[in-house]
């Protein structure tokens, strides 16, 4: 098991002054940028441009959640916009395998995620194509959501499955992470924690980031 990741969610952010929001969490390991199209989520925030400003204001690597349809047309722009990782929708891919080497290619790591009710095993024989797995804990679309208990025995399988392989593939889980769900999720298996609400919502954004790693830390599956 290697270290976990808090990887903050923009989305909780005040997104006129994104690059001081982005300051604001410099004590976190990524920065995760949430990308809606209000058709694959009832919810439209930011495209390529904005991903490249923050990109470029940004000390952090940016982790770029897809929740688009059509991802498979959209999803190298946003590795050319200058995204570290660029994760899309099992669900709106037509092609992971395509789109995961063409993410690759574009020198960026490539990630698939799971809505709640999307099962993993369809995947597993396709993870040498990925670098992270993301296991959505609330139905994607909006920040500030109850974490969803009924993903824990998922996240467990897909931890399984990663640890069979022996590959550098990360396990992220999305929607509802804080300070009160955060070691269930560790427990299970996750090694990439977003939380949105839970690190903007604070006052103090770098102690709750800080108190989140010491949970996922402490917690840590074996
Ligand atoms: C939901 C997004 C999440 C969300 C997390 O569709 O993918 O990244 O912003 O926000 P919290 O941590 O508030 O649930
Ligand atoms: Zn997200």
């Amino acid at each position: 098991m290697r270290e976990p990741l808090v990887a903050p969610s923009i989305l909780s952010a005040d997104f006129a002054r994104l690059a001081d929001e982005v300051g604001r969490i410099a004590a976190a390991d990524w920065v995760h940028v949430d990308v809606m199209d209000g058709h694959f989520v009832p919810n439209l925030t930011i495209g390529p441009p904005v991903v490249e400003a923050v990109a470029a204001a940004s000390p952090l690597p940016v982790d770029c959640h897809l929740m688009v349809a059509d991802v498979d047309r959209w999803a190298v722009r946003y590795a050319e916009a200058g995204a570290w990782g660029v994760t899309i929708h099992a669900e709106a891919s037509a092609a992971p395998v395509r789109t995961a080497r063409e993410l690759r290619a574009a020198g960026a790591r490539a990630g698939v995620a799971l809505r709640p009710a999307t099962p993993f095993e369809p995947f597993a024989d396709l993870l040498p194509e990925f670098d992270m797995v993301l296991v959505m804990s609330v139905e994607p679309g909006f920040g500030g959501q109850e974490f969803l208990d009924v993903v824990l025995p998922k996240l467990r399988r897909v931890r399984r499955a990663v640890d069979d392989v022996d590959l550098d593939v990360r396990v992220q889980v999305d929607g509802g992470v804080s300070e009160s769900t955060i070691a269930r999720c560790a427990e299970a298996g996750a090694d990439v924690f977003v939380a949105g609400s839970a690190v903007y919502g604070a006052e103090d954004a770098t102690a709750a980031i800080g108190r989140l790693r010491a949970l996922a830390t402490e917690h840590a599956h074996r």
